[in-house]
Parts: structure tokens; sequence; C-alpha cells
């Protein structure tokens, strides 16, 4: 604590104070003169020593007073050795309520210090970026996430410089001009374009710091965006698939009522192209419901216990047929040591059923389709954590004409299909992979797709096995 220098007190002013309190003491003087009871040298030489003698004795009280006004007058980050008043009761008093004020001060001060400081860490906390403006539009402050967003250095930079929207600028004028609180929507380009709610309100208390005027607030709402978009291009999608077959069953029905109406061989013609729609409706449908089904479970994955060697030898059997009208050659090779996987027996038949059909559908004519299956030490990076350790995965490999890059990420996509007329022609719903990958994060596996333009494609199903001792051939248990 730094020791207090004693104040110096002015001679100019201790002579004034000593004139002033010892006027009464000299006017009974000159008083005691002009009646004649008192000589003129004796009167001067009376005054001057009350003079003095008053100066002397209020000197160290007026010193005392100027210590405590020196003590509060100092700044509060100083340390200071309260004022101690030794000559009067008065100065004491003055002293010890100076000392009082000067701590209470320091105490306002440091609450309020802790005050702005959890407020900036709170700032600091929020996930989501802001900024805050002043009147010369230029940013004060802003927290670690609008850095993330907007570029390192963004205090101290013109709001313009950081956020170059002019739909935010012309709210931000507005707010400072008119006080009028602004939402709107911007879409941020860079590598990845985001969309962003952007909120702009004035702050009214002018008591704030740094001048702030205006707080921007950004929420990222790119994944709302995309879901109401793929909602959008979902539906839009799905009664575009049912209304082709829909409209010509229609039209057929038109046909058969009116001009062909007696005609047999139409008849039977029309008959069998309204079923073969009315089928591709229905199927449709199945392939819809089946994926909701799907997707209300994938929170929930599978606790049973399921027998790849069998699936897959079920499914080669089913499409034989499929498989022999384009002479390609399902071949099976499945190492006889192998764990059961823990998974839902039905779903998997859906997923190697998809995978299979697809490879036969997209194979080149008279070429083989080769089912393989394999334990793998570690899953690729695209299945969760927990089952990523060690891994039981099935290719399937075709030798078609392979799929470009650039459809690769979509593939799993509802409807989407790399050529969707040759798709709708081969009787496909475009659903089929998605079906796939909806039931592969249910079994918390991963799907992987690899394709050369010209030479085929493998569709790879890696599943956590089951655990338990192996078995010579596998079973369903
Ligand atoms: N093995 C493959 N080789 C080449 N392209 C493929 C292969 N598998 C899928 N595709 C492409 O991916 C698209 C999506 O496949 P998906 O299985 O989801 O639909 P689909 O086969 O058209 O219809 P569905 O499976 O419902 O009958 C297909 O339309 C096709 O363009
Ligand atoms: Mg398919």
């Amino acid at each position: 604590m730094a020791e207090q220098r004693r104040s110096s007190v002015p001679t100019g002013r201790l002579l004034g104070l000593a004139l002033l309190l010892a006027a009464p003491a000299v006017a009974v003087l000159i008083a005691l003169v002009l009646l004649g009871h008192l000589g003129i040298v004796a009167a001067v030489a009376a005054g001057l020593s009350i003079i003095l003698l008053t100066g002397a004795m209020v000197r160290p009280i007026v010193a005392d007073l100027l210590d405590a006004a020196t003590y509060l007058r100092a700044d509060l980050d100083e340390d200071r050795t309260p004022p101690e008043a030794r000559y009067s009761e008065t100065a004491r008093d003055v002293a010890s309520a100076a000392t009082f004020l000067r701590q209470r001060a320091g105490l306002r001060v440091t609450a309020a210090e802790a005050r702005a400081e959890s407020h900036a860490a709170l700032l600091d906390c929020l996930p989501g970026p802001l900024l805050l403006i002043d009147q010369t539009r230029q940013v004060v402050r802003s927290n670690p996430a609008a850095e993330t967003l907007l570029g390192r250095a963004v205090t101290d930079r013109p709001l313009a410089s950081v956020l170059r929207d002019p739909q935010v600028l012309a709210a931000v004028d507005a707010a400072l001009d008119d006080g009028k609180h602004s939402e709107l929507q911007i879409i941020l380009s860079g590598p990845i374009e985001r969309n962003f709610e952007v909120l702009v309100e004035p702050l009214t208390n002018a008591a704030l710091a740094d001048g702030a005027r205006v707080l921007v607030q950004l929420h990222d709402i790119t994944a709302l965006v995309r879901t109401e978009q793929m909602r959008a291009d979902f539906v839009a999608n799905a009664s575009h698939e049912l209304r082709t077959p829909l409209t010509s069953v229609l039209g057929f029905i038109e046909t058969l009522r009116g001009p062909a109406r007696d005609d047999q061989d139409a008849h039977d013609r029309f008959l069998a192209i309204m079923f073969q729609q009315a089928t591709r409706m229905k199927r449709l449908i199945e392939d819809l419901l089946s994926l909701s089904r799907i997707e209300l479970r994938e929170h929930t994955p599978p606790t049973g216990r399921a027998d790849l060697r069998r699936i897959l030898s079920q499914v080669a059997e089913g499409l034989q047929i499929q498989a022999e009208d384009k002479g390609v050659h399902v071949v099976l090779d499945i190492p006889v040591k192998l764990p059961a996987v823990i998974g839902d027996a039905d779903e998997l038949t859906q997923v190697f059923q998809n995978l299979m059909s697809n490879a036969i559908k997209y194979g080149r004519r008279d070429t083989a389709v080769t089912v393989s299956v394999e334990r793998v030490g570690r899953g690729p990076a695209a299945m969760p954590h927990a089952t990523r350790i060690d891994a039981v995965v099935v290719h399937v490999q075709d030798g078609g004409d392979g799929i470009a890059k650039e459809h690769l990420p979509r593939l799993t996509e509802r409807f989407y299909r790399v050529d969707t007329a040759r798709s709708r022609e081969l009787g496909g719903t475009g659903l089929g992979l998605a079906i796939v990958k909806h039931i592969v994060n249910r079994h918390r596996g991963a799907l992987t797709i690899d394709s050369t333009v010209g030479q085929g494609s493998t569709f790879s199903v890696y599943l956590p096995p089951a655990p338990g001792p192996l078995k010579g051939s596998l079973q369903d248990e």
C-alpha cells in the first residue's frame, strides 16, 4: 500500500483562512482602539499575533482535510493508505467518510468489472455468430463464432467489409436511424453455400460500453433450408412418379370405354399395360412405406443375429431368372468360417436383394456378378465409432458400365437415378439405394460405393459381427 505524502498547505490559502477566523478578534481590537482603550501599536501587534497563531493552529487541520481530498481524488487502481486525521474531530469524520466512500466505490468498480467480464464470457460462449456495431457502422465487438464464420479480425473493422450483404447493411442503417428491428435471410457464399437468418436489433441502452448501438445476430439455418428443400423435392418427386403410371392407366381406361370398346385385341394389350403400370404404382407405394418404416426404427439398432450365407444364397436364388434372362452369372464367394452379424434378417435380405438386383439390372449382358464376404479389422470412417473396430463386409461387384464420380454422393438420395429413363424402363422406383442406406444406418454399419466407368461397380456393406464362437457353417440363430 503506497504511503500517502502529507499534503502541503498553500500559504495564500492558509493566510486567507487565518484572516477569516481571526476577523472577530481583529474587529474587537479595532473597536478598543477607536474607544481609546488600546494603543494602536499594541493593537497591531495583538492583531498580527492572533492572525499568526490562528494560521498555525488551523494549518494541521487544513492539511488533514487536504489529505482526505487527495485520497478521494486518487485513481481507484492506486493502492492508498487511508488518511489519518489527528488534530480535529471534524477532520477525522471527513477522513473516515473519505475512506468509506473510496472503499465503497472500489467494491462497486470491482463488481462492475466482474459483471462486464461475465458478459464478455457469455458473448464468447454463445454458439451463434454475433456482432456489436457502433454509430459509424464499425464492428466494436464480436464473439469467436463470428470470427470463425467471417474471418479472424472482425472487430474494429467497418461492417461493410466484414459482411458484404446489402440487405444487412440497410437493416443496420434502419436500426441506427429509426431504431427499427429487422429479421432477414441471407446466403453466404464460400466453398459450401450456407443460409443464415440475421436478426438486427437496435440497442436502446445508451450506457452500453464500446458505443455499441446495434446487435447483429446470425443463425445458421442451412440444415433447415435443405430439409425443407428435400421435403418439397420429395413431395414433387413422389407425386410425379405416381402421376406418370396413373395418367397412363386413366388414358387406357378412356380408350377402352371409347374407341376400343369392342376391340378384343386392344383389351388384352391395354389390360396388360394397365396391370404393369398399376404394379409399378403398388411397388412405389410399398417402397415408400418400407422407407418410412425403416426411418422410424432407425434410432433403435437390431439386436438379433443374422446368417449372411443363408441370406445371400436365398437372394441369389430368387434372382436366378432375372440373371438368366440377362445372361448374368451370379458367383457367391463366402468363406466357410464367418461370424453371424448383428442384424435383422428380413431387412438385410432387402439390402442384398436391392444391391444384387441392381448389379444384374445395370450389369452388361453375359458378365458376372460376384458377391464376396470377408472379415476386416477396421470398418470405413463412415461407420459409427462404436462398431468400427472389426466388421464383416459384403461386396457386390458387377461388370456394368460403372457410375461417373459426380453421381456417387447422390446415389442414395430418394428417386435419384443416373439415367432416369433407363431406370423407369427397367421398372425401378429409384428408392432401392435409399432403403439400403437407411437399413445399413440402422444396423450401425456403412455402405461404400466404388465404381469405374467402363469397368463396373462394387457396392460394399459393412456390418458389425455378432459376438460368439465362429461357426463352420453359418446358421440363423
Ligand atoms: N450396380 C449399378 N451400376 C450402375 N448404376 C447403378 C447401379 N446400382 C444403382 N445404379 C444407379 O443408381 C440409381 C439408383 O439406384 P436405386 O437402386 O436406388 O434405384 P433403381 O434401381 O432405379 O430403382 P429400384 O431399386 O427402386 O428398383 C439407379 O437408377 C442407377 O442409375
Ligand atoms: Mg435398385
